[in-house]
């Protein structure tokens, strides 16, 4: 039976469906402190759908200078978060707690807030119904001009002869990382994901105050981009 998503097993599951799950944290994190405002010490840096706690725990462990706000509207997600920050002594590191916010990022008012933000896997949840805009705009607009948001997602490719190849490889990944009904975990996964190619996207981000992505890295569908806040 194909696993379902879950607080309690989401960090076990997430590496066996997603390739490359294990560095992406580490790997969006390295590139916002590389930004130009973000670099700062002490920079504030947003956190938008930490989930359990992943980027969080990175951001702790290569920026413990950076004031984190960590953001997500299920409260089970971030009573598991908080519980792996405490564990690793990692919550009220350094330059202070970290502000958790039970909330979406649409809800959050604060304008001009951030030098950068993360936010790994989450548009891919949000249909292109207006809402993939609504939470790429409150993301601009939480940044300070100038400011970066790495954003990583599931892309939907665009129709190639490989693509084929590409699904078979995707469910060979899943069967070695030792998911037992890799077919079916891979259409529960598609269930309720709503991705979108490279045009639709640079289309909303630029809509939503971003100038256009760049993509900074892929693993199979999952892609990574650089969005800064224009000026
Ligand atoms: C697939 S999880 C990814 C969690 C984490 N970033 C990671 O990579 O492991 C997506 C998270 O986004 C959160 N989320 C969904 N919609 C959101 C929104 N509008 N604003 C902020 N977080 C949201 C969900 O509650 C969930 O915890």
């Amino acid at each position: 039976m194909a696993p379902t998503l879950t607080h309690s097993n989401y960090d076990l599951v997430v590496q066996q469906l997603i390739p490359g799950y294990a560095s992406l944290a580490r790997l969006a994190v390295s590139l916002l402190a590389a930004s130009p405002l973000a670099s700062a010490t002490g920079s504030a840096v947003l956190v938008a759908g930490c989930g359990t706690g992943a980027e969080l725990l990175e951001a702790r462990s290569q920026r413990p200078d950076w004031q984190l706000t960590a953001i997500d509207p299920a409260v089970e997600m971030l009573t598991v978060a908080r519980q792996r920050l405490a564990q690793d002594g990692l919550d009220g590191a350094a330059a202070g707690a970290i502000n958790w916010r039970q909330s979406t990022i649409e809800e959050l008012d604060a304008p001009a807030a951030f030098d950068g933000a993360l936010s790994v896997l989450v548009l891919q949840s949000l249909a292109d119904d207006g809402a993939k805009l609504a939470f790429l705009t409150a993301l601009a607009r939480s940044l300070r001009p100038g400011g970066q948001l790495v954003l990583v997602d599931l892309m939907r490719s665009e129709r190639s002869p490989l693509q084929a190849q590409v699904e078979q490889a995707w469910l060979g990944f899943q069967r070695a990382s030792g998911l037992t009904a890799a077919a079916e975990a891979l259409d529960a996964l598609s269930q309720g994901l709503h991705p979108i190619g490279l045009a639709r996207l640079t289309s909303l981000v630029n809509a939503a105050g971003f100038c256009d992505p760049a993509l900074v890295f892929k693993a199979l569908d999952v892609e990574g981009f650089l969005l800064q806040r224009r000026a």
